[in-house]
């Protein structure tokens, strides 16, 4: 199982603290959360940030655009040190423009779904995928409860894979935390988002081995 703690969670006075106990904590990617207060009602950090907080650890980072149309801004986050660029189905209408573009940027490629998307929506593009992220609270806060119907499509998305082939990881994100780790993983996830489960409490390491 692949951790990715969520730095939405984190003390931003001491950010860099924060992502190197993170790190020896055993964390496997850092989860970075990006909100426009248009997608979503709320506004976190951009680029800046994670250009500071990149050279701090050699973890893969996981950007999760929560944007409108974020296409403009695909090349700054790659240049900053996004491993990984996750946006959202439902706020771009030219999907197949981003994938080529993130192709040419050499950054890996996510897509997510909001928890009223169905899973038709993405199913055209899963073969141009490296992860899709299914979003199992409404983006936009940390801290929300996890929404049960999330895990219907996570095994959907799971069955999809295998029939076709494919190799995609599945990665959750919204209210993920020991309770229901194990249940998550058993419909078909590979990556656990986590920021109120793992920052929220006072050892990190601990917190990451309760959720693998
Ligand atoms: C929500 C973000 C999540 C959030 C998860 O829009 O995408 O990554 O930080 O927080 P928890 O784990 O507290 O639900
Ligand atoms: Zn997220």
């Amino acid at each position: 199982m692949i951790i990715s703690p969520s730095i939405l969670s984190a003390d931003f006075s001491k950010l860099g603290e924060e992502i190197k106990a993170l790190d020896e904590a055993g964390a496997d990617w850092i989860h970075f959360d990006v909100m426009d207060g248009q997608f979503v009602p709320n506004i976190s950090f951009g680029a800046p940030i994670l250009k500071d907080i990149k050279p701090l650890t050699k973890l893969p980072f996981d950007v999760h655009l929560m944007v409108v149309e974020p296409y403009n801004y695909l090349e700054d986050f790659a240049k900053k040190g996004a491993n990984l660029i996750t946006f959202h189905v439902e706020a771009v209408e030219d999907v197949n423009r981003y994938f080529d573009k993130l192709n040419e940027l050499g950054v890996k490629i996510g897509l997510s779904l909001s928890p009223d998307s169905p899973v038709e929506l993405i199913e055209p593009y899963l073969d141009r995928l490296d992860l899709v992220l299914v979003m199992s609270v409404y983006p936009g806060f940390g801290g929300q409860k996890f929404i049960e119907a999330s895990l219907d499509k996570i095994s959907k998305i799971s069955r999809l894979r295998k029939e076709r082939q494919l190799d995609f990881l599945i990665e959750v994100d919204g209210g993920v935390g020991p309770a229901n780790a194990s249940i998550i993983k058993e419909a078909g996830a590979d990556v656990l988002v986590a920021g109120s489960a793992i920052l929220g409490r006072d050892d990190y390491k601990k917190a990451i081995g309760e959720l693998r």
